[in-house]
């Protein structure tokens, strides 16, 4: 059979989904040590604002729990290079998620060393212990490139991971969020466990379910909305959806290096201009795909960007000494109409500087506009990070058929890379 790349792609999709999962395997008895993305908003008191990542994980671990497993849970707060610091602690995720279970929760206060591990030992079936901080050690966000370059680091990566490893009889990965990354937890541990059985959780398994269908066997018309600052983070995604999305909205600062290519006058919105030419390609390669893009044709744009300052709206060009905020309302009426039909939907991006009101407009606008659609049988699915946020904000998280845990994970999921950390675990 001569394969297209097309038919390579959907195998791909297919590959990512056909691994093993938590119900596949016996727990009972077994110590399980699960990578969970707890990498949870913390306000300036260490309270968790958004307990959103220890909920979606609850169904891995009272499987787990239920089974009769010693459960042993590991993940990253933050980024605190190396250095202990008690802002980034897990402790607080630790009280959380035994208020949730309703059941104590065994808290160590390192990943690693004596303390861990002798807790671990004792874990009784249903116990449940959470590792602090993996990242409070640099080992655990040495990247493998640089490890394989370099032998001192290669053999401060595997000792990390070899402790970690060492704990237990069963690897879980469920960290979606995390699932971009080739940290020591999320790769060489598993790499390590080779022989015992190495299996995705539920989250990830619902994550990979709702991308993998969008993309390998979209309903259409099949839409893209894309937003945020800069366009040079979404060129792999625009790059990967032509040809595989009848339309792409684009909203936010990123769409003024698209209309500054188009000779529009943008005044002193944002423009990423190294990108002003590839964004033109990228225009050109839609066309010829008979790939709908859509910008915006007016703009919300304020002399200075300050909480509640007035704003003016322009029409096309804008004027110099204005910058864009937020799309207009012709655009989020437009934008609002080319969601209508849609029957699948991917947004990842805000459309303007939707956390300073009322520069908030035109994300709820397309957030609404998203929402019915998905009433009306589309399958909707918010990339994690500020889209999430919108959605979340204005309490429309159930009429949302997919909300992702992971912001860079599933951006990077929409360019087609592939998650090196999940490809090493069993297959079905
Ligand atoms: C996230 O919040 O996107 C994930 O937890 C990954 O975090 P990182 O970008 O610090 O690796």
């Amino acid at each position: 059979m001569d394969f297209q790349s097309n038919d390579i792609e959907v195998l791909e999709v297919k590959q990512k989904m056909a691994k093993k999962t938590v119900a596949d395997i016996d727990v009972k008895g077994k110590k399980v040590l699960m990578r969970c993305d707890f990498n949870v908003p913390l306000d300036d008191n260490c309270n968790i604002t958004s307990d959103d990542r220890i909920v979606k994980a609850l169904p891995t671990i009272k499987k787990i729990l239920e089974g009769g497993g010693s459960l042993i849970l590991m993940s990253h707060l933050g980024r605190p290079k190396g250095q202990r610091d008690d802002k980034m602690s897990l402790a607080p995720v630790a009280k959380r998620l035994s208020e949730l279970l309703e059941q104590q929760v065994i808290f160590a206060d390192d990943c690693i060393g004596p303390e861990p591990k002798q807790k671990a030992q004792a874990l009784k079936p249903g116990d449940c212990m959470l590792l602090e901080n993996l990242r409070f050690h640099k080992e655990e966000t040495i990247k493998d490139k640089a490890a394989k370059e370099d032998a001192q680091l290669r053999q401060a990566k595997d000792d990390f991971a070899k402790e970690l490893a060492d704990m237990a009889d069963i690897y879980v990965d469920d960290a979606f969020g995390t699932a971009h990354r080739d940290n020591a937890s999320m790769y060489t541990v598993p790499m390590m466990m080779e022989g015992k059985p190495r299996v995705i959780g539920f989250l990830i398994e619902k994550e990979l379910k709702f991308m993998g269908e969008a993309l390998s066997n979209p309903g259409r018309p099949f839409v893209a909305i894309l937003g945020g600052a800069k366009v040079s983070d979404k060129i792999g995604v625009i790059e990967n959806l032509i040809g595989k999305v009848d339309r792409i909205i684009i909203g936010g600062a990123m769409a003024y290096t698209f209309l500054k290519g188009n000779g529009k006058s943008i005044g002193k919105s944002l423009c990423e201009n190294d990108y002003i030419d590839k964004g033109q390609k990228l225009l050109k390669q839609a066309a010829d795909a008979e790939c709908e893009v859509v910008l915006p044709v007016d703009h919300h744009v304020v002399r200075e960007l300050k909480p509640g300052v007035q704003y003016r709206t322009a029409v096309g060009d804008i004027d110099p000494g204005f910058q864009a905020v937020d799309i207009g309302p012709i655009a989020a009426q437009t934008y609002k109409e080319k969601i209508a039909d849609a029957k699948t939907i991917v947004w990842n991006g805000p459309m303007g500087v939707f956390e300073i009101p009322p520069f908030d407009v035109g994300t709820k606008a397309v957030a609404l506009a998203v929402a019915d659609a998905t009433d009306k049988g589309a399958t909707s699915i918010i990339g994690g990070g500020d889209s999430a946020s919108a959605v979340n904000m204005l309490g429309l998280e159930d009429r949302i058929s997919h909300i992702s845990t992971g912001g860079g994970a599933s951006l990077e999921f929409l360019e087609g890379k592939k998650f090196v950390c999940l490809e090493i675990l069993d297959e079905k």
